[in-house]
C-alpha cells in the first residue's frame, strides 16, 4: 500500500514513520523545505525518544521518503492523512482550520485515481463534512472517500503509542474507506488492537471528549492536592486508593502546576466553544479550562510567595521547562506563564532544561540558561522544579543544597522524597503532600 501523510510535525512524522515500520509506502510531505531538506540528511526537526533510529531504518529500506512536492506524493497513494496543524483560532477559541481545509483541496486537485483523504489532524465535529464539500467542489468528478482517524498519541512516547494504542477509530462514510484503512492497521490486529468504525462525528467527537476528560481528570486531582495541603493528606495516596478503582484508573491522577502542551490547553478550549454553539455548553470543561489556567498564575505567586517580602534581584534556578519530560515541545508549558511572571517581578532566572532547544525563543529573554541542573541551582536562593525529567530524580538533595545559597526548593511535581530533602536540611515544598 502507498500513502501520502500531508504534515511533518509531532504527529505527521510519528505516524509516517510508524505506517513505514508496517511496512506501507510513506512518503511524507511538508511546505517548509527546511524541514524536508533536514529530515532527508536524517535530522529531526522534533526530539522525540526513538524516531531518529525509527526513520533512519525505513528511509535506508526504501519505504519512507520526504517530499514538499504533495502533488507528486498524491498521485498513485491508496490513502492521503492530514496531519497539519489545528491551533487555537486567534480571538474566539475555536480550531483554526484554514490547515485542514487549504490541504484538503490541493489533495483533492492533485488526486489520480480513487483515494480514501483522512483527517488524522484533531479536527472540530462537522470538520469532515466541510472536507467532503470542498473535495466535490475542487474535483466533483474524483473518487475520493473522506474518513476521519483521530490519533491519540502523547509526545514523549508517541512510537510506543502509536504501535501498541488501546484502540484505534476512524470515522467513515463507506466501504471502500474502511477497507483501506483496515488494511493499513492490519498489524495492530495481531495484537488485538479493537478497531472502532464509526461515523465521522463520532470520530471527531471521540477526540476531543477523551482530551477533555484527561484533562478534568488531571484538574481535578490538582484541586484535591490543594485541599491535601490544608487538611494534612497526602495526595499520592489519595490518588493511589482512587485510581485502585478499576471505574476511576490509576492514570492522570499526577498533580502538577497545570496541564500543558500542545493538545490539552487548545482541544478543551475548541470542544467548549463546539458545545457553546451548539446550544449545548459542557460547563465542567469551562470550569476545567478557567481552573487550570488560573493555576498556572497560582504556582508563579506561590513561587514569589516562597522568596520572602521582596523577590526583586533573588535568584530561583528553574530545573525543567517543556510542558512534559521525553519532549522539546514548549507549546502551552506552564513555563510559559510562571516564568514572564517571575521575570516581571524582578527575579533573576536561570533556568535548565534537558531538551532546551525550543526554549530559548519562547522564553523571556532575560530568562538565563545553564547547561546543567547543578549549575542552574548554582548561588541560587529557591529552586523550582517545573517538569519531571528522571535525571532530576537522581539528583543528590545534599549536592543540591550545597550549590544552592538559600535552601528553599518548590518542587511542583513531587519527584523528590520529602523526608530526604529535609534530612539535607532543604525547607521543601511539593504538591499536596504534607
Ligand atoms: P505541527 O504544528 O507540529 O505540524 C504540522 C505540520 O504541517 C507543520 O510542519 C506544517 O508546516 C505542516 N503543514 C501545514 N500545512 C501544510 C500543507 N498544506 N501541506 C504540507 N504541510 C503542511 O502539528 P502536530 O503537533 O503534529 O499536530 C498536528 C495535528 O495533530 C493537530 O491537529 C493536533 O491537534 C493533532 N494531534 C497532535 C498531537 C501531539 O501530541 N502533538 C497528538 C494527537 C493529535
Ligand atoms: C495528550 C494526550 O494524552 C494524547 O492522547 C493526545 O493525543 C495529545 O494530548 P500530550 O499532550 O503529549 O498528550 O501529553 P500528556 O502526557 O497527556 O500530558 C499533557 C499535560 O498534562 C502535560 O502538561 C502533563 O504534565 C500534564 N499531566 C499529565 C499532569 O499534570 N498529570 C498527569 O497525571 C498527566
Amino acid at each position: 500500500m502507498r500513502i501520502a501523510m500531508i504534515g511533518a510535525g509531532y504527529v505527521g512524522l510519528v505516524s509516517g514513520a510508524c505506517f513505514a515500520e508496517f511496512g506501507v509506502d510513506v512518503a511524507v510531505v511538508d511546505v517548509d523545505p527546511d524541514k524536508i531538506e533536514g529530515l532527508k540528511a536524517g535530522r529531526m526537526p522534533i526530539y522525540e525518544p526513538g524516531l531518529d533510529n525509527l526513520v533512519a531504518e525505513n528511509v535506508r529500506d526504501g519505504r519512507l521518503t520526504f517530499t514538499t512536492d504533495l502533488v507528486a506524493a498524491v498521485k498513485g497513494a491508496d490513502a492521503v492523512f492530514l496531519a497539519v496543524g489545528t491551533p487555537t483560532r486567534r480571538g474566539d477559541g475555536h480550531a483554526d482550520l484554514s490547515y485542514v481545509y487549504a490541504a484538503a483541496e490541493q489533495v483533492a486537485r492533485a488526486a489520480e485515481g480513487p483515494l480514501v483523504l483522512v483527517t488524522k489532524s484533531t479536527v472540530p465535529v462537522g470538520t469532515g463534512r466541510e472536507v467532503q464539500a470542498i473535495v466535490r467542489r475542487a474535483r466533483p468528478d474524483a473518487p475520493i472517500s473522506v474518513a476521519s482517524n483521530p490519533e491519540f498519541l502523547r509526545e514523549g512516547n508517541a512510537i510506543g503509542d502509536f504501535m501498541r494504542p488501546d484502540r484505534v477509530v476512524i470515522g467513515v462514510d463507506d466501504d471502500h474507506a474502511t477497507t483501506v484503512l483496515k488494511r493499513l492497521y492490519r498489524p495492530l490486529y495481531l495484537i488485538e488492537t479493537p478497531v472502532l468504525a464509526v461515523s465521522l462525528e463520532s470520530a471527531e467527537l471521540i477526540k476531543y471528549a477523551a482530551n477533555a476528560f484527561l484533562a478534568v481528570k488531571i484538574t481535578f486531582i490538582n484541586e484535591i492536592a490543594d485541599l491535601c495541603e490544608k487538611v494534612g493528606a497526602d495526595v499520592h495516596d489519595v490518588a493511589r486508593g482512587m485510581g485502585l478503582d478499576g471505574r476511576i484508573g490509576r492514570k492522570f491522577l499526577h498533580p502538577g502546576p497545570g496541564y500543558g502542551g500542545s493538545c490539552f490547553p487548545k482541544d478543551t478550549l475548541a470542544l467548549a466553544r463546539t458545545a457553546q454553539d451548539a446550544g449545548s455548553p459542557i460547563r465542567l470543561v469551562e470550569t476545567t479550562i478557567a481552573v487550570n489556567d488560573a493555576r498556572k498564575v497560582q504556582m508563579a505567586e506561590r513561587i514569589l510567595a516562597a522568596l520572602g517580602p521582596d523577590p526583586k534581584g533573588r535568584r530561583v534556578g528553574v530545573l525543567g521547562v517543556t510542558f512534559k519530560p521525553e519532549t522539546d515541545d514548549m507549546r502551552d508549558a506552564p513555563s510559559l506563564v510562571i516564568l514572564p511572571a517571575l521575570v516581571a517581578a524582578g527575579v533573576d532566572v536561570r533556568a535548565y532544561d534537558p531538551q532546551p532547544g525550543h526554549a530559548r525563543q519562547a522564553l523571556p529573554a532575560a530568562v538565563d540558561f545553564a547547561g546543567t541542573a547543578l549549575a542552574a541551582a548554582e548561588g541560587a536562593d529557591a529552586v523550582v522544579v517545573l517538569t519531571e525529567w528522571n535525571e532530576f530524580r537522581a539528583l543528590s538533595p545534599d549536592r543540591l543544597k550545597a550549590a544552592m545559597k538559600g535552601d528553599v526548593v518548590l518542587d511542583l511535581r513531587n519527584v523528590w522524597d520529602p523526608a530526604a530533602m529535609r534530612a539535607a536540611g532543604i525547607t521543601y515544598s511539593s504538591i499536596g503532600r504534607p
